[in-house]
């Protein structure tokens, strides 16, 4: 079934709207940053929270770091619709200047890390003191 998606930056309502629904979402959102949504009709079916900061390293560059992305209604996952917010934020973050787009998941995500994959992220494994990889950085650069 072909749906009509709408991809675009989410208004503070929408974002007021999927908080109420979600009350989760509030640890991962904050104010401000770039609010993304896929909508079909009325229903946000997905989002993406990012947001702008220097990069935490002696490089004097800009990041977007993506804190969260989901697609809420699970039929509709694995049809793109992930991959064109990360489209929507590549943009944007290249309107921004930004030196790169990051994001972090967690090592038994394996959806998320296929996601980066198709998008052309590097993956690179975060090995914690003990020896165990808990999750992977991902970096597009711009
Ligand atoms: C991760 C997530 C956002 C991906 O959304 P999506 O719209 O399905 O993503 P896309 O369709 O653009 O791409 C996903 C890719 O992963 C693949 N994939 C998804 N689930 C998979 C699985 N269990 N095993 C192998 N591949 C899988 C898809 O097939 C697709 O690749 P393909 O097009 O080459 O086949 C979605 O699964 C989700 O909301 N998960 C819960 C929240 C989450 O974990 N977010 C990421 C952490 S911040």
């Amino acid at each position: 079934m072909q749906y009509d998606m709408t991809i675009r930056l989410g208004t503070d309502a929408e974002k007021q709207e999927l908080l109420a629904d979600y009350p989760n979402i509030k640890n991962v959102i904050r104010d401000g940053g770039y609010f993304i949504v896929a909508k079909i009709e009325d229903t946000v079916v997905g989002y993406l929270w990012a947001f702008k900061r220097k990069i935490p390293a002696p490089v004097e560059q800009d990041e977007i770091f993506i804190n969260i992305i989901e697609v809420i209604y699970t039929n509709l996952r694995c049809q793109g619709v992930a991959s064109k917010m990360i489209s929507a934020i590549i943009e944007i973050a290249k309107e921004e200047k930004a030196y790169q787009v990051r994001a972090y998941c967690d090592i038994g995500n394996v959806p998320s890390h296929r996601l980066w994959l198709k998008n052309k992220f590097s993956i690179s494994p975060v090995k914690m003191p003990d020896g165990s990889i808990s999750g992977s950085f991902v970096s597009y650069l711009l």
